[in-house]
This record gives structure tokens, C-alpha cells and sequence, in this order.
């Protein structure tokens, strides 16, 4: 039995903000974000966009035309979630009018946790096959204004429909994994920007590429020639290539196979910035819309990193009905059709308070997408359909 991704679809912010700008304001040379971390632009939410609606706005595409009581099951994977105890899934649940005869829950664990969704989802459906579960990754990567990480912030949701009738990706059992208890990226409780040792996170991440691979191998996984594409989690792309570099040479493949194997999977990062928990996906959603070959058949390496840290390497083969699953067009217009801010503009949103001192804030409008986060009223969070999801 195939088991894997059945749809999936990408949604970002409805604002984005050029690296040049960033560059200017830290007095820094353009190129050291272009070339050196291989990043163009970087989504910036609307004051009334979050990974609640971000992640409603995926999930609604790849429900259209399902049978939504065949979902039963909700997972939805974040770093930058809405609420300490209640799942940010529960509320994109009633704003999708999903099935109430399911289960939901938010898993965390840095960028991985999109991964960890995926695994359990795949095990929920081998047990019961005519069963589907939603996964929805989503995030907003926010470092301090002036830091070394403002560059690679960014913002985006990947939802999953994962069942026993993969028509887009088929993912093999085997996976490599490696867990270390490191301080390279986290964020504690009483902040909403993260803490970072870049120069660290980068050594790890590498470490990990290598430690999962290796136990990839171990768990009886294919070659490193036998890959057609890798896609790797994209905290800037540039990491995406380094990793490769490394994994080329434990795996034994020459530089045109290197190179050939990573084509088309940074472009849509390049200019959506870091989605931590989504970036891996957004890598392979990048490949399927922007690659001009028939990919039926062609074998994908991932490659899964969240800080802290945990690494999964696994497979998939894709599947002969994936260009029928293509929102290649919807992608594109929501990349393209974000609007253009200046530093002035994205620094006001980056400052503005948190709503933590338990009063009522309500959210001007702003985002084009089909939900809104309205405010906070009675400590709780309001979501609402805006005209464009009517
Ligand atoms: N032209 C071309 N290249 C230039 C340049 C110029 N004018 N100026 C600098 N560069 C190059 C540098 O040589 C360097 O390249 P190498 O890494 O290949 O040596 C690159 O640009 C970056 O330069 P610096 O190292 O000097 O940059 P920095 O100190 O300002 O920080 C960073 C870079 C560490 C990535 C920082 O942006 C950061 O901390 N980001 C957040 C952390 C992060 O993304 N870590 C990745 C791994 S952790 C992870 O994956 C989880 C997650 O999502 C966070």
C-alpha cells in the first residue's frame, strides 16, 4: 500500500519586504544578503495575518472537492503559535468548517515539527487507509530588528492531505534521525522574537545533515545517486546548499549531480524568507511548480531540521497524478501579488506591542487573504471570513 501526500498547497502574508531595504537600514552590502545568504525578500504578515489564518488559507485549497468526513484527524505544526494551551488548529478548524468528528492538535519542536506531523499522519493512515489526515505547517520567523537573523525572517503555511491515495508523493518508510540537546535557536516564553547563535546553528544543522544520513543509510536507505532532488529545510538557501555540499560528499556523488539534485527547490524560499516549520515543503513545492520536466517517478530527499535539535532524512517517489494537483498558478499570484513595504513601514509592525496585557485589541485590516485575525476580545482570539473567502 502507497501511503503519502495526496495535495498540497502553499499560502504567505499579503506583505513583503526587499532585502535592499534591510540592507540599507543595517548599512550592510546588498550582496551579503543576495549572494552570501542567498535571500531576495521576505513575507511580512498584515496586522490581521497570522499561522491561524495563513494556515486556513493553505488548508482550504487542498480540501476543495474532499469528502471532509473523511478527515479525522487535525495536526497542525508550529513554532510561532497563538496560545499556550489551545491548539492554533482548533480555530482553523471552525474556520475551515472542518469535520467536528475529528482530533486536533499542535506539535512543536522548531523548524521539525511540519516532519513529526508527517510521520505520525502517515501512521494514523496505515492504520486506518480509508482515513485522511489534514497536516498544516505554518510560521512566522521573527528575530530582533538590527540582528544578525533580521535578514532571515520570512513567513508562510504548507498544508498536507495525506492518505492511503498519495496522487502527488508516495513517502517511502525508511527515515534517518538524530536528536542532540543543543542551544542554537530557541525562543522562551516571555519572548516573540527568537534567540540565536547563528554561527553555531549553522555547524549544527551541517552535524545533523550528516547524523541523519548516516543513520538514513544504516536503516537500509538508498544511495545518495539514486536521488533525482533534494529538498532541504530553508532557513536561508544558501544553508540549503551548504548542507548539500556536505551530504554530496559523505554520499560520494560528484558536483553535477550535486547541483542537478537541488535545481528548481530555492526559488520559492529565495523570495519567502524562513517559514521555519513550512520551509522544507515550501522547497518542495518549488520544485514541483517551477521544474519544466515530468517528475513522475523521480525520487526527492528531504531533509528535516529543527533547532534545539532534531534532523529526519527520508524519501519520496513522485506520483503520475501530480501535475492534476497543481496550484502552481495560485502560488505564483500569491507571491507575486504581495504588497511591496519599506523598512519604515515593516519596522512599526516588527515593534508593535504584543497584546499581553489581557485588554481588548481589535486588528485593523490589512491582509487580502480569505481570513482575519480580528483582535483580542475577552482574552480570547476572534478569527473571521473576510470578503475574499466569501
Ligand atoms: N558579498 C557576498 N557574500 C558576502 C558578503 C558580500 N558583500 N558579505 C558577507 N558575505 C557572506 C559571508 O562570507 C558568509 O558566507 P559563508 O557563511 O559562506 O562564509 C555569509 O555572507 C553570511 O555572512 P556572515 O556570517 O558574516 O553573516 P552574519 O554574521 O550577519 O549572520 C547568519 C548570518 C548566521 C545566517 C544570521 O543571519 C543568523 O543568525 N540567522 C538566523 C539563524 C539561522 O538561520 N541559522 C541557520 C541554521 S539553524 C536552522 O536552520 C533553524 C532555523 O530555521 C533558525
Amino acid at each position: 500500500m502507497k501511503l503519502g501526500i495526496e495535495d498540497i498547497s502553499l499560502a504567505t502574508t499579503s506583505l513583503v519586504l526587499d532585502l535592499d531595504e534591510v540592507a540599507a537600514a543595517q548599512g550592510a552590502d546588498p550582496d551579503k544578503f543576495r549572494i552570501g545568504i542567498g535571500q531576495d525578500s521576505m513575507s511580512i504578515p498584515a496586522p490581521d495575518e497570522d499561522v491561524v489564518t495563513l494556515g486556513a488559507q493553505a488548508a482550504q485549497r487542498v480540501l476543495h472537492g474532499q469528502d471532509l468526513s473523511a478527515i479525522r484527524t487535525v495536526l497542525f505544526a508550529t513554532e510561532s503559535g497563538v496560545d499556550q494551551s489551545k491548539s492554533a488548529g482548533v480555530y482553523m478548524h471552525r474556520l475551515l468548517g472542518l469535520n467536528p468528528n475529528a482530533r486536533v492538535i499542535e506539535f512543536k519542536q522548531a523548524c521539525y515539527s511540519g516532519t513529526g506531523a508527517l510521520q505520525l499522519a502517515l501512521a494514523l493512515v496505515a492504520r486506518n487507509p480509508e482515513q485522511k489526515v489534514l497536516v498544516v505547517a505554518a510560521d512566522i520567523a521573527r528575530y530582533d530588528a538590527g540582528s544578525s537573523g533580521e535578514p532571515t525572517q520570512g513567513a508562510a503555511a504548507v498544508a498536507m492531505l495525506i492518505s492511503a491515495t498519495p496522487d502527488v508523493l508516495a513517502i517511502e518508510p525508511v527515515s534517518g534521525l538524530y536528536t542532540q540537546d543543543i542551544m542554537d535557536f530557541w525562543r522562551p516564553n516571555y519572548r516573540s522574537t527568537a534567540i540565536v547563535d547563528g554561527r553555531y546553528s549553522i555547524k549544527a544543522y551541517l552535524d545533523s545533515v550528516k547524523q541523519s544520513w548516516r543513520d538514513y543509510r544504516a536503516q537500509g536507505g538508498h544511495e545518495l545517486s539514486e536521488f533525482d532532488h533534494f529538498c532541504y529545510h530553508q532557513p536561508f538557501t544558501r544553508q540549503a546548499v551548504k548542507g548539500h555540499a556536505t551530504l554530496a560528499r559523505e554520499g560520494g556523488v560528484d558536483a553535477e549531480t550535486r547541483d542537478a539534485q537541488l535545481e528548481h527547490t530555492l526559488d520559492y524560499n529565495r523570495v519567502l524568507g524562513n517559514s521555519y516549520t513550512a520551509s522544507l515543503y515550501v522547497g518542495l513545492l518549488s520544485l514541483l511548480d517551477s521544474s519544466p520536466d515530468d517528475l513522475t517517478g523521480h525520487r526527492i530527499g528531504f531533509f528535516s531540521y529543527g533547532s534545539g535539535a532534531v534532523g529526519e532524512l527520508f524519501a519520496g517517489v513522485v506520483q503520475p497524478g501530480y501535475r492534476t494537483r497543481s496550484h502552481r498558478t495560485e502560488h505564483r499570484a500569491a507571491i507575486d501579488g504581495r504588497t511591496p513595504i519599506d523598512y519604515a513601514r515593516y519596522f512599526e509592525l516588527h515593534e508593535r506591542p504584543d497584546d499581553v496585557d489581557g485588554g481588548d485589541h481589535p486588528r485593523e485590516r490589512g491582509t487580502t487573504g480569505p481570513f482575519r485575525f480580528a483582535g483580542v476580545r475577552d482574552h480570547g482570539r476572534v478569527y473571521e471570513p473576510t470578503s475574499a473567502g466569501a
